[in-house]
């Protein structure tokens, strides 16, 4: 199976960045996530040359809710990164993990009270999903004597080939504003006292593994961007979104890099914002191709059994990998402790939820495998701690990072009285 440079297999054991996973099993204890914090730079300055080296004016935000642990956010931020937040959550962390407020665009169909009230004391800039959120936090803007700089949330109506569950930017979506709608839309903003719009965003969904899709939406990016200009908004950036997929299955899915992405969108982005006489900034909001294959999912079978097929029953299930549940997605794996062995029996990866849908990995050939053999589950580092739950009262596992040949807590498993500590005991039952 091809793997990327900081997984290798050395004498029989799997390594992440020259460390072996059977030995950071050992220390750390399973399940545990491990990140190559190495790789996560790597994906980003693959980003960044990319597009720098096509137009002058980029700035990348990380889609935050991809992999919300402060130390990759941390080391992001140390790259100049901003963050696509979508959540009050999200705002701290981001600003905690040091990003600028200026670099940050809070997201959201569906935004409370507070979560505007926020984004106006902090300063970020805001996607608004509606009129409706535009003239509240209008309202909370001249409540706090601020102007807001705010994108509209494009629905561009777009089918792009995806899960339909990801898929963002479909007519039939939840999010944003039709874009047949979108310049009635910026009439409404500049009538606001307290408003400022100065930019426009899309996103049209996730795993997205042609390039094709994302150029149909910057042609429509760039439609409205002349239609605004005309109309007198000044745009100060212009938001595509995230999406660009990964090669889940190593050997077969194609591979578009950003690159890729970047040679095939940025002239049809270049040639409309010329055709504006503007040159506003490009915001790209990356999440799954930052930090996917950075992170594998390590976890111990506790038993093997042989019914109507092989199970090898582990000690990690959707608690700590939701998307083979939810999106029937795939994930590679490889046996960590047998890395090198010929793949002799096909097995049923399943996790310790009572459910039967909780599947890792269904029908894949493995080495003949025993209690005690560490799995690598490949590609977990976005959408996999981050959609986590407690669900059967399991405590959520640890997360190590590695840098180079150092390796470290990024965060603590979590314990039963963790499980319980939020609990309350009511009046009645004291
Ligand atoms: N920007 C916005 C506004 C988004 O809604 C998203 C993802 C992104 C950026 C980042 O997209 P990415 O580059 O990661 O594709 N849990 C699902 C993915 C949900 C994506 C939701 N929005 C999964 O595990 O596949």
């Amino acid at each position: 199976m091809k793997l990327a440079h900081h997984l290798t297999v050395e004498n029989g054991h799997l390594k992440i960045n020259g460390q072996d996973c059977v030995a950071l099993a050992e220390k750390y204890g399973t399940p545990l996530y491990v990140t190559s914090e190495d790789r996560v730079v790597e994906q980003f300055e693959s980003y960044r040359k990319a597009f720098g080296a096509r137009y002058p004016k980029v700035q990348v935000l990380f889609a935050a809710k991809a992999n919300g642990n402060l130390a990759i956010m941390r080391a992001l931020a140390k790259l100049g990164a901003g963050a696509d937040i979508f959540s009050s959550g999200e705002l701290h962390l981001a600003l905690e993990a040091g990003m600028t407020p200026e670099k940050l665009l809070f997201n959201g169909s569906s935004k409370t009270p507070a979560d505007l009230k926020l984004a106006v004391e902090k300063g970020v800039k805001v996607s608004v999903d509606s009129l409706d959120e535009l003239h509240q936090l209008d309202a909370a803007a001249r409540a706090a004597e601020k102007t807001v700089k705010i994108a509209f949330r494009v629905n561009p109506a777009l089918e792009v080939p995806t899960h339909p569950k990801i898929a963002t930017g479909l007519a039939t979506s939840k999010f944003g504003i039709p874009h047949k709608e979108i310049p009635a839309a910026y009439r409404e903003a500049m009538g606001c006292k307290n408003i400022q719009p100065v930019g426009i965003h899309c996103h049209i969904g996730s795993q997205i593994l042609e390039v094709e899709p994302f150029v149909r939406a910057a042609e429509v990016m760039v439609r409205i961007a002349k239609e605004l200009t005309n109309m007198g908004v000044k745009l100060e950036f212009i938001d595509l979104g995230g999406g660009l997929g990964i090669p889940y299955h190593h050997d077969t899915d194609p591979s578009p890099s950003p690159e890729d992405y970047a040679a095939k969108v940025i002239p049809v982005f270049k040639a409309g914002v010329e055709a504006c006489g503007i040159t506003p900034e490009l915001w790209i909001e990356p999440g799954r191709s930052l930090v996917a294959d950075s992170t594998i999912l390590l976890t111990r079978v506790n038993s093997t059994k042989s019914a109507h097929k092989r199970f090898a029953n582990v000690d990690a299930g959707f608690n700590l990998l939701i998307r083979p549940a939810m999106y029937d997605a795939y994930h590679e794996v490889i046996v960590a402790n047998k890395a090198d062995a010929p793949l002799t029996t096909e097995y049923t990866v399943t996790g310790p939820i009572c459910e039967t849908g909780d599947i890792l990995a269904p029908d894949r050939k493995l080495p003949e495998l025993a209690a005690g053999d560490i799995i690598a589950v490949l590609d977990t580092g976005a959408y996999g701690f981050a959609m986590s739950s407690q669900y059967n009262s399991r405590p959520r596992c640890p997360e190590v990072i590695i840098r180079g040949t150092q390796a470290g807590l990024m965060r603590r498993g979590e314990t039963v009285a963790d499980i319980t500590a939020t609990m309350e005991r009511p009046d009645w039952q004291r």
